[in-house]
């Protein structure tokens, strides 16, 4: 190499070390997606925070809407049962416990999709914050639980847009308790697992239906690369800690 391509190499190397231009993660789905969505206009972020029933997510995500409009940044918040096509149906076919495991899960996987194609989508391409109370996992490892085939799960939710970051609050059976006990005085069937015929006690239902349910977020975790939080701390520390995580994914990095 000649003495002048030598030295604007080494200008190249230096600029390169001293300016970190932010790349911003591509997004991508994790399956077949949805046809005709250009992912390079999505420049929004999405981040989702998942958890058992009474782990916190409302609180956090509470906490981060806040923060984040008052940084500037507009937010939309999504979650399971919520789509206007089919949420109301959802909850009435749930009330009456008459739809088989796998219609069911058919039912969630379409709110789930009717969301994303309405709301997420059109939201990351206005450059929004997308704030997800649960994503597809929940609905995986409920479906996991209940004995349907890992795989075709896979295949059903790859529909889904792979989020910027997925928080899993970890939170002990004993806090999940008391906290839902704080909250509504009661617990609640389905996330008691009480179909499954753990145990008649919904008590003792629920911790087994939880560990259960953890278990399968384990075995998640290794596909789908989530963020464990330790949700046992006051919800200050804890927001704290997703706020480091947040900004870094709003940088670029
Ligand atoms: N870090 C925390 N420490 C102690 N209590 C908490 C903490 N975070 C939330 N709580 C309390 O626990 C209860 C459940 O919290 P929250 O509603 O945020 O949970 P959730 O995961 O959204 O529940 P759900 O599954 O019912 O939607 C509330 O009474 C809340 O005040
Ligand atoms: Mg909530």
């Amino acid at each position: 190499m000649g003495k002048k391509k030598k030295s604007e190499a080494k200008a190249k190397t230096r600029l390169s070390s001293a300016v970190r231009v932010p790349t911003r993660k591509a997004k991508r789905f994790y399956g077949h997606g949805i046809p005709r969505v250009d992912l390079k206009q999505l420049t929004g972020r999405l981040i989702v925070v998942e958890g058992a029933d009474g782990s916190g997510r409302s609180t956090q995500i509470n906490r981060l809407v806040e923060w984040l409009e008052g940084c500037g940044h507009a937010t939309v918040q999504v979650g399971l049962k919520r789509s206007t096509l089919v949420s109301e149906e959802l909850e009435q076919a749930q009330q009456g416990n008459i739809l088989s495991r796998s219609t069911l899960s058919l039912f969630y996987a379409t709110d789930f999709a009717d969301q994303l194609e309405n709301v997420i989508l059109p939201a990351l391409k206005a450059g929004f914050m997308v704030l997800a109370d649960r994503y597809i996992y929940t609905l995986m490892a409920r479906n996991m639980v209940r004995g349907m085939d890992e795989k075709w799960l896979k295949n059903l939710y790859g529909i889904a847009l792979e989020p910027d970051a997925v928080f899993y609050l970890n939170v002990s059976p004993e806090q999940l308790v008391q906290r839902n006990f704080a909250k509504n005085s009661a617990l609640d069937y389905w996330e008691s697992g009480m179909d499954l015929g753990l145990s008649r006690d919904m008590f003792d239902s629920f911790l087994q239906y939880q560990a259960l349910m953890a278990k399968q977020f384990t075995i998640l975790r290794d596909s789908y690369r989530f963020t464990i939080v330790n949700g046992n701390r006051s919800a200050d520390a804890i927001n704290a800690e997703l706020r480091k995580h947040i900004e870094k994914i709003i940088a670029g990095s």
